[in-house]
């Protein structure tokens, strides 16, 4: 017996394998290896793996279907396009993935999916700045605090924010684009406040002219995902917070392609007329705001943030 509980046959029956018996084969050689958790994890994929074949009945037509699909995702994969992610967020993997190991007080922002819009190195610009670097849009000054959950602020506090533009694009779909739009490396003051300027995204579809985009058509589903800005934020001793902020009303909160969507990270981006905005300058055009506080959970013992 394996420390999951799998009885093994030690070497035995490894001839004339049959659908009842291929299973513990499999999961017999790879038994020896000193790495309990990759054993672990190979056990039990290649038990759920077996299992849904014999569930489903895969015939050889749709198994090759399915190798030519995951050829095709592995294929489009670029240093700007993850396909793997897309796959993993619309089933839902993703967010379970976080689910489970972001459990939380009640009080502290939920976690959600990360995306595949993220890069690094970021610019890092001040606070106050306007981060859309140029991008046409209606300006929205965002706002708030980074706290614990016993209400501490949490001075310096990194806040990483990116987003889709108007026209729902993110900077790195762009072709011939040099430049970061739309995303920063912010740090808040010694209170934990942060504020800067951008524009108000637009609700967009996800990249779905690939191999994900044929399934979610076949599945009668669309690829579209609600308004959102994303925020990164780190702090020592703090957990790591990664996380969107959705917009109030907004289109597909109730579908959204990537099921990313809590109900505590929807929040109301407010429309101002043309006047004053809240650095003291006139606009000419409407603009909204939106203030947001951020709590950060303690960092668990023995993790890094
Ligand atoms: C995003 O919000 O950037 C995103 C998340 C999952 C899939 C595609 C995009
Ligand atoms: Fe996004």
């Amino acid at each position: 017996m394996n420390s999951m509980g799998i009885f093994l046959l030690k070497g035995k029956f490894m001839k004339n394998l049959d659908e009842r018996t291929i299973t513990q084969a499999v999961i017999e050689r790879n038994s020896t290896s000193s790495n309990e958790r990759l054993v672990d994890i190979m056990h039990s994929l290649v038990k759920h793996l077996h299992s849904f074949a014999r569930e489903v009945h895969l015939t050889e037509e749709e198994w090759e279907m399915g190798i030519k699909f995951l050829t095709e995702v592995g294929q489009i994969c670029s240093p700007t396009r993850q396909e793997f992610i897309l796959l993993s967020d619309t089933l839902g993997l993703s967010t379970l993935v976080i689910a489970q190991n972001h459990k939380k007080p009640l009080g502290c922002t939920e976690a959600t999916v990360f995306g595949p819009f993220h890069v690094q190195n970021a610019p890092q610009l001040e606070l106050g700045t306007n981060i859309s670097e140029g991008v046409k849009g209606t300006p929205w000054f965002v706002s708030g605090n980074i706290r614990g959950i016993d209400g501490e602020p949490i001075p310096n506090a990194e806040i990483e924010v990116w987003q889709a533009d108007d026209d729902g694009y993110y900077d790195v779909q762009k072709e011939n684009l040099q430049a970061y739009q739309g995303r920063a490396v912010l740090k808040a003051d010694n209170q934990g406040h942060y504020y800067f300027q951008t524009i108000v995204p637009e609700a967009y579809p996800i990249p779905h002219d690939g191999p994900v985009g044929k399934m979610l058509e076949a599945l009668n589903r669309h690829p579209w995902r609600p308004a959102h800005l994303h925020f990164m934020i780190t702090a020592p001793n703090y957990e790591r917070l990664v996380t969107h902020i959705f917009k109030e009303g907004g289109e597909y909160l109730d579908s959204d392609a990537v099921f990313g969507v809590r109900s505590s990270l929807i929040a109301n981006w407010l429309r101002h007329e043309e006047g004053l905005d809240p650095n003291g300058n006139f606009q000419d055009t409407p603009f909204y705001t939106l203030n947001f506080d951020f709590i950060l959970n303690k960092q668990k013992i023995g993790v890094e943030s």
